[in-house]
């Protein structure tokens, strides 16, 4: 594994540099990770924890952001949303290696409006609105060839696709934001935002 072991010399960060709201210093480092044309670059890794404390992680796509939040689309019966139904706090993770750069964030997630996700469910190809509505997300099935034959019937027989009641958006609103800049010798540069009690953000770098 030590044949893997990389040196980070592509970047710096300085508090002077940093903008004071961490939505806009995150658009500002998204906005460098599509120039340098990154594959998927909203990407990110989603942890939540269920009843028992055990935390679980996964891949989703980020569709939107602003300072309402990182909107995610999913299933609403799947693990996550169970995890999330009984535990709203959650951590996203960008790891944009590009850029030797990561972006650790937390906060709470909710759903969003069902007339959100349905604008939003009327953009997805014909496909993936197939896909939502017959894939029982994280639910066991019997075969590929059960998915195949879902998907088939539910084309067949559906010409107009609406967004099933169980499909739809969640928002993570932030508390707290990390942006890591990897630095030669281990010496990476890591800010973090968080929320004082007057809802300001506050600005420490931490060490690596
Ligand atoms: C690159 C990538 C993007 C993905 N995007 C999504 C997504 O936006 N929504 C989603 O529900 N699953 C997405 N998935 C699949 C999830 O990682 C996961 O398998 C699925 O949501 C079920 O997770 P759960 O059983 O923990 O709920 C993506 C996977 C990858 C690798």
């Amino acid at each position: 594994m030590n044949a893997f072991r990389q040196d980070y010399s592509k970047g710096s960060l300085e508090k002077a540099a940093l903008m004071d709201n961490p939505y806009n210093q995150f658009e500002k480092w998204f906005n460098e990770v599509v120039e340098s044309g990154a594959p998927e670059p909203n990407a990110v890794f989603l942890s939540t924890v269920n009843e028992q404390a055990q935390p679980s992680c996964r891949t989703v796509l980020i569709k939107e952001f602003n300072d309402n939040g990182f909107i995610f689309y999913t299933n609403y019966e799947s693990k996550k949303a169970s995890d999330i139904s009984v535990n709203p706090s959650v951590s996203l993770l960008f790891f944009w290696h590009s850029l030797q750069r990561q972006v650790r964030i937390e906060g709470k997630a909710f759903s969003i409006s069902p007339e959100k996700s349905d604008a939003y469910f009327k953009t997805r190809s014909r496909s993936s609105q197939i896909g939502a509505n017959i894939s029982p997300q994280s639910n066991v099935i019997e075969s590929r060839e059960w998915l195949e034959n879902a998907y088939q019937n539910f084309d067949q027989n559906q010409d107009q696709i609406d967004r099933p009641v169980f499909w739809g958006g969640y928002t993570v609103l932030p508390h707290y934001f990390e942006f890591w800049q990897g630095r030669t010798s281990r010496l990476h540069d890591r800010f973090i935002y968080s929320l004082n009690n007057k809802g300001a953000w506050t600005i420490k770098r931490l060490a690596p």
